[in-house]
């Protein structure tokens, strides 16, 4: 057994689902799934019923985290066609502006290229934009943002095309960045052949081997990791028309691990795009005496039913996994042990408060 103690990690892209869908999860079982996976702090995204666009609907999000939260948090604020003259002044009470520019799951979307222009004009340029985009739409982001001067950070970058024109970008100078997730570094669309249609959908979908290759020969380019931790629950993934995403805060640390194993990233590197470039990017707060320990050898099976997450399923069903994180500790205080969750709820703090 060799345990190694790393800081708690950060992922900038979850779905905690409070309020509007707390049947799939909340911040009391998303936070509790957070500590279990060894994440200390989290950023979750405002696609949620009604979307957090808004003065009204960001406090009484950020009211339900203060109350439930188990780990730290931030808020990222939706971008609509409503909110082009407002949202700009929320930006000191949230983490990034995100914009859903392709089609994915619940009703906000921001579909005009004005709408877009208008929030990157009037953003702070220090913090930074973040995109749902894909394909060109990913190319249409990055230069709006270069021509407004901001920083745009495209999610769940998942194809080939896309992060070799991310690399052209950076090395012109341009100030964006990206994050990748566990699924679309393990997974290709042929996984829809064992899991099943339902379960495997997810946007951006799985892509080709092809694709996957290319984001692990470009790690360089990654900035950051993020699971997109995206809980439906199992009858609405296995109905006619299944939503869209993954639970992933459990199952990302050891397949991180994996990839070091495998010799395309150090130790150090993953902690840069885990924890360090997270903080730096989306300006975080220093977690002081917060750290994880880890027991990288120890081999696990994957089992949805035993997950703290409310969904109970995981598209890594019966996968052996290496790494497990056996203890957490945030601020001093034992808030995980060995599968058992100690922090209460209510005990995360804002990144923004
Ligand atoms: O698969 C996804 N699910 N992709 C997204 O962009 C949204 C997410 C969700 O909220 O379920
Ligand atoms: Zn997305
Ligand atoms: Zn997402």
């Amino acid at each position: 057994m060799t345990t190694l103690r790393l800081p708690g990690l950060i992922d900038v892209h979850v779905h905690l689902r409070e309020p509007g869908a707390t049947h799939k999860e909340d911040y009391d079982t998303g936070t509790a799934a957070a500590l279990a996976g060894g994440f200390t702090c989290v950023l979750d995204m405002p696609n949620n019923t009604p979307p957090i666009t808004n003065a009204e609907t960001l406090a009484a999000k950020k009211q339900l985290a203060r109350s439930h939260a188990r780990c730290d948090y931030g808020i990222h604020l939706g971008a609509g066609d409503d909110n082009v003259e407002t949202a700009y002044q929320l930006a000191p009470q949230v983490t990034g502006l995100k914009m859903y520019l392709d089609q994915t799951f619940g009703p906000l979307r921001l579909d005009d290229l004005d709408s877009l222009q208008k929030h990157m004009e009037r953003w702070p340029a220090d913090r930074p934009v973040l995109c749902h985009a894909e394909g060109r739409t990913v190319a249409a982001c990055i230069l709006v943002a270069h021509l407004t001067g901001k920083h745009v950070h495209i999610c769940h970058v998942s194809r080939k095309d896309e992060i070799e024109l991310i690399r052209k970008a950076k090395e012109k100078g341009i100030n964006v960045t990206c994050e990748v997730t566990p699924h679309h570094f393990f997974l290709t669309d042929e996984i829809a052949n064992t899991i099943g249609f339902g379960r495997s959908e997810v946007r951006p979908r799985l892509a080709k081997d092809a694709d996957r290759q290319a984001l692990r020969s470009s790690l360089e380019v990654i900035d950051c990791f993020a699971t997109d931790h995206a809980p439906h629950t199992l009858l609405e993934k296995e109905s006619p028309k299944p939503p869209p995403g993954f639970p992933g805060l459990e199952t990302a640390l050891p397949l991180y691990l994996e990839l070091v194993r495998e010799g395309l990233i150090s130790i150090e590197q993953l902690i840069d795009r885990a924890v360090n470039n997270p903080r730096r990017l989306f300006h975080l707060p220093d977690q002081p005496e917060t750290w994880i320990e880890v027991d990288v050898d120890q081999d696990w099976i994957v089992r949805g039913e035993e997950m703290q997450t409310r969904a109970k399923w995981t598209p890594f069903e019966g996968w052996t996994l290496r790494g497990r994180v056996e203890r957490v500790l945030v601020r001093g205080a034992e808030v995980y042990r060995s599968g058992e969750v100690l922090a209460q709820p209510g005990s995360g703090h804002d990144v923004r408060s």
